[in-house]
């Protein structure tokens, strides 16, 4: 089975490459993996992003392992050729519009989290994020003079009601086998697309009685989720709001360097796209410091959600987990493991 790596910028390659020596060591031949440019790298390579080589890999392959895009120095190019595009363009070509984002406690780690350990035990969430519309993709977007000869900048933020309801099927599928609590976090005390996002919420949850729906305002979640993290199981939202909340719940588990990601378009598996939600990290690239866990941990998420390799994965999260118990911690985690020497934490534990 093909798998695309998918490298990008920055911190990108390093993880990846940690990532490549726990599958191989886990799967060996079942496997195999084609290596192409993106982001600033794609930029360097063939003056694009996302080079239709790296684009038709993608399509070409059983699922897409990412690391991630960004750089610093591409900061200045006309938007469509920013590293950024990369990642978004891939979401939009390939169809992924749910975008699945699990924060689970280690227990090894309740002293990695800025929150008290009362606080943060237990914490065993998901966030399905919708993925391929709201303002991210919404038209008309740009920047014009006004008449008065301000400039001013503008995007537009919509759903339609198939882009919801996927959604909240998927959010609710995934409570019915889970804890049974749905969370859906919106803005429809102002937003009309909120408004219409918790109708058709409603609509759907008629479909699951057996599943605990509450609405919970964008604002009141970010405040719950450092609050009482453990209340949460499924969480469905936006795309912006889901970027924001993510990045949040990272660090309630212990650090953005640990949470995986799968982006299916069909919560049920067959391709997909697999990344640590973090990015490039420019801060700490080529350093050796980056937490490459999330990425393999994405790697778990890829075997299981579209490689039909399910005791493979969980063997990749118990040798995590017992990396994580026998001491290995990179910087972010407060220790000094570097990225390869985690690697190496969780190959020994395999
Ligand atoms: P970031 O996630 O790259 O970094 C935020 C902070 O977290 C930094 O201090 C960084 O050092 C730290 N961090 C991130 N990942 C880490 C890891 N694995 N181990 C240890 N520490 C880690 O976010 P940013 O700084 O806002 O963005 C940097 C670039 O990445 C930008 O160009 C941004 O657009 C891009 N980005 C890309 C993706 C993606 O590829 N999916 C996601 C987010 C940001
Ligand atoms: C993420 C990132 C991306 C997003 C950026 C790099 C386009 O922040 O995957 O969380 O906003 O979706
Ligand atoms: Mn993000």
């Amino acid at each position: 089975m093909l798998i695309a790596l998918l490298p990008g910028d920055g911190i990108g390659p390093e993880v990846i490459a940690e990532a490549r020596r726990v599958l191989t060591a886990v799967c060996g031949n079942k496997i195999s993996f084609e290596e192409a440019p993106v982001g600033g790298a794609g930029y360097k390579a063939a003056g694009h992003p996302l080079p239709q080589e790296t684009l038709d890999l993608a399509k070409r392959a059983r699922a897409v392992l990412f690391g991630a895009v960004g750089d610093p120095a591409c900061d200045g190019l006309e938007r469509r050729l920013r590293p950024e595009q990369a990642i978004l363009g891939l979401r939009k070509e390939l169809g992924l519009w749910a975008n699945l984002r699990p924060a689970t406690m280690f227990p090894e780690l309740a002293d990695a989290s800025t929150l008290r350990p009362e606080v943060a035990k237990g914490i065993d969430l998901v966030i399905v994020r919708e993925l391929t519309g709201d303002v991210y993709f919404g038209t008309p977007r740009g920047r014009r003079t006004t008449e008065t000869g301000r400039r001013e900048g503008f995007d537009t933020m919509r759903y339609d009601e198939d882009e919801v309801r996927r959604i909240a099927i998927t959010g609710f599928e995934m409570a019915k086998r889970r804890r049974k609590r749905l969370c859906s976090v919106d803005k429809a005390n102002v937003l009309e697309t909120s408004q219409l996002w918790r109708d058709v919420v409603i609509e759907v949850s008629a479909d699951y009685p057996d599943v605990q729906l509450e609405h919970m305002y964008v604002d009141n979640a970010a405040m719950q989720l450092v609050r009482a993290p453990a209340h949460f199981d499924v969480i469905i939202t936006g795309n912006l709001f889901g970027d924001i909340l993510s990045d949040q719940a990272s660090m309630c588990v212990g650090s953005i360097g640990l949470l995986p990601s799968a982006s299916l378009r069909d919560w049920r598996g067959a391709l997909g796209l697999y990344e640590p939600i973090h990015g490039s990290a420019p801060d700490i690239a080529g350093q050796g410091k980056a937490n490459p866990l999330g990425t393999i941990l994405s790697g778990a998420m890829m075997l299981r959600h579209s490689l039909d390799l399910d005791d493979e994965a969980a063997k990749i999260e118990a040798a995590v987990a017992k990396a994580l118990a026998s001491g290995a911690r990179t910087a972010d985690l407060g220790g000094t493991t570097s990225t390869r020497d985690m690697g190496e934490a969780v190959l020994a534990a395999l």
